[in-house]
Order: structure tokens, then C-alpha cells, then sequence
């Protein structure tokens, strides 16, 4: 059975059950006020229009929210009638994809609202009466992290909405933090991770989803990865070089994908005279060089990473190099350690509307030196995402099971614009590979032997 299952009696004191229960309630209210930060600052106009094909309007994003919290809050975990389960229909994700929701039957965006608020009105009873002994859902209070979660990536989404959006900047942030020196292995470079086995995913955190589990070692060769992620500068000499013309340093599909879309540098970039500019939230900009690259789809970040003789690193890497000490043999929830991200950490939240410049957050840095491994950019992976060895769908197929499969690329660390409560050593996201509206950059490796004491 899934791990979801209790193992054991579950005997939390009620002063455990109290501090579950506040949390859940801080996540799902700090996910709220996102939501309306990111959909109170447009009109009904700017909430209904469709920005990209790509997207949803956000007046669906918004209502879908709803939707999810009043399917497995109220209905699901409340054992409730729920408040509208007659919008199921116009809501479900998989009955119609993003191009073709501008035609269905939403809720006007003051109804959308209305809905919202009457279904997490109810969500806070449920969550008041939560019984600890209620089954998988309840256990260590998954449900209510599964819907807070849930959250916090549809406001992801949306901030992916109005990056895409033209028109005046509607929304304002102040920059991240410079690195505080500019010593050569902040500015690149590459550390070791040595060979041998470490404990990938987790049995354990409560509020982890179905396809970081369960934990299991994984045995991964030694290799070198770069210290930060790629810069902007880095990927200009790659465009200079005339790599989006060179058929040798891209996958056969991603060649006939930059011919067919005539790409020529990420998305957002235009050239102007002899400068790089890029729009950013409504503002037209020169391309910082040092800062990580942003919109580029995983075919892109491979073609780099072969012109720069290297490749992308596997997800078992990336999650070594995030999360293995090799003082104590373990696995970290954060690279940090097990503390809750600060300020200090990493770029993510919102707090910021682009990534820090490379070699930020010398306080986030891993036990092997890399950095920024958390926020400000999600970093493909060379893996297609699948089920680790025992997986097991919960509570619903449709998070994950069904984008298993070659089709999908996997991303890690999450970026700017994800939440702490959607972001941990463990989490997986993933997108198709010619994606490139999400917040996407990525980093490169290189194998340097599997002897134990690596090659160096
Ligand atoms: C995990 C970001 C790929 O947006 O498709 C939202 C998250 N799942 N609603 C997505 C999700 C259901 C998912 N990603
Ligand atoms: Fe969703």
C-alpha cells in the first residue's frame, strides 16, 4: 500500500494536532492572499482574456482554485455536499485543455470570487473539526498541504500568465540581493559530488506528494556540476556562437522544433541594435549578463549544454548534490539543512520578480558548495518524469501518474515565483520539453568517472 497509510497509531499530542492544524491554516491563507494579489490588480477584461493559448484566463485559474478546495476539502475530506459540485464539469483540467477554456461556461470573475471565499469559509470548519484518525488524508494533515499546494502552483501559473500578458506593468517587487562578493567560485565554476549511494525522495514529510515518494537509494557515479545556474551572459556567447544554428548541438526533435519556430534566443528577448532587451512583467529592459537564463524550453538547455561540452544533470543528481551530507551520510530536506526557507536562503515567494544575479544566497548553499539550487529558476533535468520503484497514486491519478512517460522532462528547485509550501529538496515538477513560458533555466554536469573517490 501506499505510504500514505499509517504505519503506526498516530499519537500526536494535542499541542502536535494544534501546531498541524495552525500551519495548514497559515499555508492555505497566505496561498489566498496571492491568488487575489495576482488577480485583484486586473479588470474583468484583463481576468476573462485569454493572454497565450498556452494559458488559462485567470478568471478560470482563479474558480479552479475553488473548485480543487471544495472537491477535496469539503466533498472529499469533509464528507460534505459541497458548494457548487456542478461546476466540476467547467473546472476539471483534463475535460478541456488551456486553448479551449475561453469557450466554457466560467464564472464571471466577482462570481469566481464569491465562490472562493464561500468555499473556504467551509474549507476552516472542515479544518477546525479535523479528526487525526480519519484515514490517509488527515494523516499529519496531508489534505489541506495537498490543497495549499495546489494553490500556490496555480499562482505560479498565473504569475506565468502575466509575464505573457502585453500591456502596462500591473505588478512590482524589489530587486533580489547581489552577491555579497564576486569570488570565482561564486561567479562559476564547478564542484564534485563524489560517487556512491544516497536516500532519493522521502517516506516521511507529511506533506509531500505522491511522486516524491516513497524514499529509496539511488547509487549515482561521480560528476562535477556547475556551481550556479547558466547565466544570461554565458547563453549569449552560445547565440553568438551561432548555436541556434548548428544542427550538431541539438536532440533530432529539438532541431526540427527551433526550425519550425524560428527560434533564436529565449523568449521575451529581442535584439535592438547591438543589445540584448527583454520584457519583463510590462517592462522592456536590457538583458542582465549575470543573471541565471530565464524561458528556455528543454531543448535549448541541452543544445547548450552540448556546445559548452557538458550535458544536463540526471534528476538523481541534482537531488544529490541538493540534499546529501556527506558529514552524516543523509539526506536534507532543503540544501541548507532541515530549517524553513528564510530571506537569507533563496530567491522564492514572489518576494522578487526575477532570479538574483548567479552566486546570490551564499546561505542556501549546499554541503557541495553549488548554489541557488532552490528558487529563482526551476532547473531542467535530462530525466523523463516517472514513478519512483513503489509508487503509489494519492489521492488521485491526475496529479501525476498519467504525465508519466517519455514525453515529459523533469525540473527541481523551483523558481521566484514558487511558494516555500510547492518547493523542497524532494519536489518534482515537470513540463513538456518545447515549454518555455514556465520559469525555467538550468545548470550542466559532467560524469568524471564511478570510482568512489571520483576523478579530479
Ligand atoms: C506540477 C506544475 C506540472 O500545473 O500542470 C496544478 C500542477 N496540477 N493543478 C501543472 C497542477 C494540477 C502541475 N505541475
Ligand atoms: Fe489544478
Amino acid at each position: 500500500m501506499s505510504d500514505h497509510t499509517p504505519a503506526r497509531v498516530t499519537t500526536r499530542t494535542l499541542r502536535e494536532q494544534e501546531q498541524g492544524r495552525e500551519r495548514a491554516y497559515a499555508a492555505l491563507e497566505r496561498a489566498r492572499r496571492r491568488t487575489l494579489a495576482l488577480t485583484d490588480c486586473l479588470d474583468e477584461a484583463g481576468l476573462t482574456a485569454q493572454h497565450s493559448r498556452l494559458m488559462s484566463p485567470l478568471a478560470w485559474d482563479l474558480a479552479h482554485i475553488g473548485n480543487q478546495e471544495d472537491l477535496w476539502l469539503l466533498r472529499e475530506a469533509g464528507g460534505r455536499p459541497g458548494v457548487r459540485p456542478e461546476l466540476d464539469a467547467v473546472y476539471d483540467a483534463f475535460r478541456t485543455p488551456r486553448a479551449d477554456r475561453p469557450a466554457l461556461p466560467m464564472l464571471p470573475p466577482d462570481a469566481a470570487r464569491a465562490y472562493v471565499a464561500e468555499v473556504r469559509e467551509q474549507a476552516m470548519e472542515v479544518l477546525a473539526a479535523a479528526p487525526e484518525d480519519a484515514g490517509p488524508l488527515f494523516e499529519g494533515d496531508f489534505v489541506f498541504g495537498m490543497v495549499a499546494q495546489h494553490e500556490q502552483q496555480h499562482d505560479e501559473t498565473m504569475l506565468a500568465t502575466h509575464q505573457l500578458r502585453r500591456g502596462p506593468a500591473v505588478l512590482d517587487a524589489p530587486d533580489p540581493p547581489a552577491p555579497r562578493s564576486r569570488g570565482t567560485e561564486e561567479a562559476g565554476g564547478e564542484v564534485p559530488v563524489p560517487a556512491g549511494p544516497f536516500i532519493m525522495g522521502t517516506s516521511t514529510d507529511p506533506w509531500a506528494l505522491d511522486n516524491e515518494r516513497p524514499a529509496h537509494t539511488v547509487d549515482v557515479p561521480a560528476f562535477e556540476l556547475d556551481v550556479t545556474p547558466v547565466t544570461n551572459g554565458a547563453y549569449q556567447r552560445f547565440i553568438e556562437d551561432g548555436g541556434y544554428q548548428e544542427e550538431r548541438w541539438w536532440h533530432p526533435e529539438g532541431w526540427a522544433y527551433v526550425q519550425q519556430a524560428e527560434l533564436s534566443a529565449p523568449l521575451f528577448w529581442r535584439r535592438e541594435g547591438g543589445n540584448w532587451l527583454r520584457r519583463r512583467f510590462g517592462y522592456t529592459e536590457r538583458v542582465p549578463p549575470g543573471e541565471p537564463v530565464l524561458h528556455v524550453s528543454w531543448y535549448e538547455a541541452d543544445a547548450y549544454a552540448r556546445w559548452a561540452g557538458r550535458r544536463l544533470p540526471t534528476e538523481a543528481e541534482w537531488e544529490k548534490a541538493a540534499r546529501y551530507d556527506p558529514a552524516t551520510g543523509r539526506s536534507r530536506r532543503y540544501p541548507w539543512g532541515e530549517a524553513e526557507p528564510e530571506a537569507g536562503h533563496a530567491n522564492l515567494g514572489q518576494r522578487h520578480l526575477r532570479p538574483a544575479p548567479a552566486g546570490a544566497y551564499p546561505a542556501g548553499a549546499a554541503p557541495c558548495g553549488a548554489r541557488q539550487l532552490m528558487g529563482d529558476v526551476w532547473e531542467w533535468t535530462s530525466t523523463d518524469f516517472t514513478g519512483y520503484p513503489g509508487f503509489t497514486a494519492f489521492p488521485y491519478r491526475e496529479y501525476s501518474e498519467v504525465f508519466f512517460g517519455p514525453g515529459h522532462k523533469v525540473l527541481r528547485g523551483g523558481s521566484f515565483g514558487t511558494d516555500p509550501v510547492a518547493c523542497r529538496a524532494t519536489f518534482r515538477n515537470w513540463d513538456l520539453p518545447v515549454r518555455r513560458q514556465i520559469f525555467a533555466g538550468f545548470r550542466t554536469a559532467r560524469s568524471t568517472g564511478g570510482d568512489a573517490g571520483g576523478a579530479h
